[in-house]
């Protein structure tokens, strides 16, 4: 008998939650203005906000803490973590960052334009934040195919070759750089295959523009590569890594993700001139070269956690749990973006409540639905996400309405996993009974997800 998966780790320390009842929940939530964002975590039992910062960190992290040096420039900690991203990304230059926004917000800084056009797969929302906030445009080039939920394709992430061409053509004179997102989170936490990549290149190429990896989960990436495309499934995800940046100009990270941290992220890129300019904006919005934000323990912390993010055994339990949650709601036929994703399973709520217009937000009511149902806190990934079109001012509603169940990466077990499926079941099976969904009643002019107050319509 071949032996189920099981993770390459044992656990030595606990952090207890509590499930509250249902009448605190509904009392909690309305104080929260039915934004999960505002909720304490106390009030939460499961929480699937995000995978972002929100892992367990290893023994090996943990005692290369405590060798942090905190020296204001030149710490040993900076030339580990240095040491540790040429390794992984053959990347000769970098500077570190507090997260992966403040990445965006400096390399922007001296790549965008007012007028600018920064074509894409799916921007994450604080890459388009920091595109419009310099009166430039994100322009979407994902496949049509993502849009699709129950479509199954292996690399439901990747850009449109025809999209892009058409774009680099029209406006090569506007466009700074080409942005790919590794996996495509928006989308559904779904991959881009080396041949995706690579075919992105030549167009980048013909038209002498730079490729930017936007890299926050870039090892699940690499794992999907070993796991779903043909000839690389004898490689190392280390070796896959390396591949993948070599089609790159520069990288933006996010470290509390796929590097396993609580904190931190990073620029890196293979051009002198690049770091040299972006230096002065780290060091006005961020730190000192050497530090950019972090402490010595936490780049100490991230330069192991990128060495272990990268090991096929955790990132086969990983993605591994996460199927295992797809397999479960299969089993309830509840709807979700197909395939599993490798962070995260994203709900089609426009597929589960059925009933509501779009203009009521059903991936938020979902999301409203499932904390009063078990305590568990997930995000829209929707409509309010979408935030309103910068030049008209209507509400996007053009894509996907997702409720997303973001898994920590070593943080929950696989019963967990069956009680989020559960209380999604019981929630699916009283979908018809939902008639109504939410009203905005406060927003930000952009970003709004995050601040939202909402009212039960
Ligand atoms: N890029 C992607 C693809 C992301 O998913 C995120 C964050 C960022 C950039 C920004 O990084 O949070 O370190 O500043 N995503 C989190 C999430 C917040 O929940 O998906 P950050």
């Amino acid at each position: 008998m071949e032996l189920p998966y099981a993770e390459p780790y044992r656990i030595k320390m606990v952090e207890p939650i509590r499930l509250s009842t249902r009448e605190e929940r509904e009392k909690w939530i309305k104080e929260a203005k039915y934004n999960t964002f505002s909720l304490r975590s106390e009030q939460v039992f499961i929480d699937l906000l995000t995978d972002s910062g929100t892992g367990a960190m290893s023994d090996r992290q943990w005692a290369a803490m405590m060798l942090g040096d905190e020296s204001y420039a030149g710490s040993s900690s900076y030339f580990n973590l240095k040491k540790s991203i040429k390794d992984i990304t053959g990347f000769d230059y970098f500077l570190p960052t507090h997260q992966g926004r403040a990445a965006e917000n400096v390399l922007f800084s001296v790549l965008i334009k007012a007028g600018d056009r920064v074509p894409g797969n799916s921007h994450f929302d604080t890459t388009k934040g920091h595109i419009e906030y310099r009166k430039a445009i994100a322009v979407d080039c994902t496949i049509d195919e993502a849009k699709d939920t129950q479509l199954e394709i292996p690399f439901k992430g990747n850009l449109s070759p025809e999209k892009l061409e058409k774009e680099l053509a029209e406006n090569h004179d506007k466009i700074p750089f080409i942005i790919v997102t590794l996996t495509n989170n928006t989308a559904g936490g779904q991959p881009v295959s080396m041949e995706n990549i690579k075919e992105v290149r030549k167009i980048a190429d013909k038209y002498k523009k730079p490729v930017v990896f936007d890299s926050a989960r870039f090892a699940e990436n690499a794992y999907f590569i070993k796991i779903r495309e043909k000839g690389y499934e004898n490689k190392t995800i280390k070796e896959i890594c390396k591949e993948m940046f070599s089609y790159a100009d520069a990288m933006t990270m996010s470290s509390k993700k796929d590097a396993i941290v609580n904190i931190g992220g990073f620029i890196a890129t293979r051009h002198e001139g690049w770091i040299k300019q972006a230096a002065t904006f780290n060091i006005m919005y961020e730190g000192f070269v050497t530090y950019g934000g972090m402490s010595g323990r936490d780049m100490n912390a991230l330069a192991v956690g990128l060495d272990e993010g990268t090991e096929y055994d955790t990132l086969h339990a990983r993605v591994g749990q996460v199927a295992y949650l797809g397999k479960k709601l299969d089993e309830y036929e509840i709807p979700y973006q197909r395939p599993a994703g490798g962070h995260a399973i994203f709900v089609d709520a426009l597929k589960v409540l059925t009933n509501l217009p779009k203009e009521e937000f059903p991936a938020q009511t979902l999301v409203v639905e499932l904390y009063l149902e078990a305590g568990i806190r997930t995000c829209e990934i929707g409509y309010l996400l979408a935030d309103r079109d910068p030049v008209t001012r209507e509400n996007r509603f053009g894509g996907l309405d997702l409720c997303r169940l973001a898994i920590s990466r070593r943080t929950y077990t696989n019963n967990h996993m069956d009680v989020i499926a559960a209380a999604l079941k019981n929630v699916f099976d009283r979908r018809n009974d939902i008639k109504r969904g939410m009203k905005i009643v406060k927003e930000a002019p952009i970003m709004r997800h995050f601040t939202v107050e909402l009212e039960r319509l």
